[in-house]
C-alpha cells in the first residue's frame, strides 16, 4: 500500500513554548504508527532545529518546513535555502501551499524551480494544488488542478515523481470549516491519480501518496480517509490541537 501521511501545518502559529508542549503531547500520546503510516509536522522555520531534536529519531515521525526558497543561494534576504534545510536533516518542505501562491506571488514557474531544487537536495516535495471556490462554481477544478499538474510537475522522471508527495487542498475548504464531501476528495483525487497516470503510466500512479487538506479534523479524518484515493490529510486548524491530531494519525488507513 502506498505511504499513508497525516501532516500537520502549523502555519504561522505558535511560539517556541507552545511548539513544544503541542509536540510532546503528541508524542506521549505515541499513536504508535506501522510501518506504512507516517506522521509530518510542518512547523515554522525558528523551531526547525528543536522540533527535530524533540521527535529524537522517533520511528515514521517526521519534521518538514513550509516554504523554501525558489533561489540556491545567494543574495535573497529573509529567503531559506533548500540547502540550508539539508544541512539541518530536514526531508519534507511544503511547496505551493494556497496561501503562498495567494499571498506571496508564487507562480506555478516558481514552485517548478522549488520542486527542483528540492528534489536536487533529496527533500521531498509536499506539492499542493487546489482550486478556488469560483473556479468550482464553474465546473473547471479538473482542468484547473491539471494546469497546475502540468505546468510545476510535467518535466519530471518517473523517479522524481516517485520523491513527491501530492496535496490536494481546495482553496474554499481551507480554514473555512468546510469540507469537501467525500465524494468531491475521491473524485478528484482519482482524476489527479489519472493525469499521472496518463503521464507516467499507471503503476507510478498507483505509488504517488495524494492527501486531501481543507478542515479536516477527527470527527471527519476517518471518513476522508477512507476514499480508495486518499492517503492521508494536510491539515491545519485541527494540528494546533494535540487530542484532534492525534485521532487524525490514528485515522490513516491501516
Ligand atoms: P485547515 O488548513 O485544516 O485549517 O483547513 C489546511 C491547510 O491549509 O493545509
Amino acid at each position: 500500500m502506498r505511504k499513508q501521511i497525516a501532516a500537520a501545518n502549523w502555519k504561522m502559529n505558535l511560539t517556541i513554548d507552545k511548539a513544544e508542549a503541542l509536540l510532546n503531547e503528541i508524542l506521549q500520546a505515541d499513536a504508535s504508527l506501522a510501518e506504512n503510516r507516517q506522521a509530518i509536522f510542518a512547523v515554522p522555520f525558528p523551531y526547525l532545529i528543536k522540533a527535530s531534536e524533540l521527535l529524537n529519531g522517533k520511528n515514521n515521525y517526521s519534521i518538514s518546513a513550509q516554504n523554501c526558497s525558489n533561489k540556491k543561494s545567494g543574495a535573497y534576504t529573509g529567503e531559506v535555502s533548500v540547502e540550508m534545510l539539508k544541512s539541518i536533516n530536514i526531508s519534507y518542505c511544503i511547496v505551493g501551499h494556497s496561501e503562498r501562491r495567494e499571498y506571496y506571488g508564487e507562480t506555478n514557474q516558481i514552485l517548478k524551480e522549488k520542486v527542483d531544487l528540492c528534489l536536487e537536495q533529496g527533500i521531498t516535495p509536499i506539492f499542493c494544488c487546489g482550486e478556488a471556490l469560483e473556479i468550482r462554481e464553474k465546473s473547471g477544478q479538473n482542468g484547473f488542478v491539471r494546469g497546475q499538474l502540468e505546468d510545476s510537475l510535467f518535466h519530471l522522471s518517473a523517479d522524481q515523481l516517485r520523491s513527491i508527495i501530492i496535496a490536494y487542498e481546495p482553496i474554499w475548504a481551507i480554514g473555512t470549516g468546510k469540507t469537501a464531501s467525500t465524494e468531491q476528495a475521491q473524485q478528484m483525487h482519482e482524476f489527479i491519480r489519472s493525469v499521472l497516470a496518463e503521464k507516467w503510466g499507471a503503476d507510478v500512479a498507483q505509488d504517488i501518496t495524494i492527501l486531501y487538506g481543507g478542515s479536516v479534523k477527527a470527527s471527519n479524518a476517518k471518513e476522508l480517509f477512507s476514499c480508495p484515493d486518499v492517503d492521508g490529510g494536510l491539515v491545519g486548524g485541527a494540528s494546533l490541537i494535540a487530542p484532534e491530531f492525534v485521532e487524525i494519525i490514528k485515522a490513516l488507513k491501516h
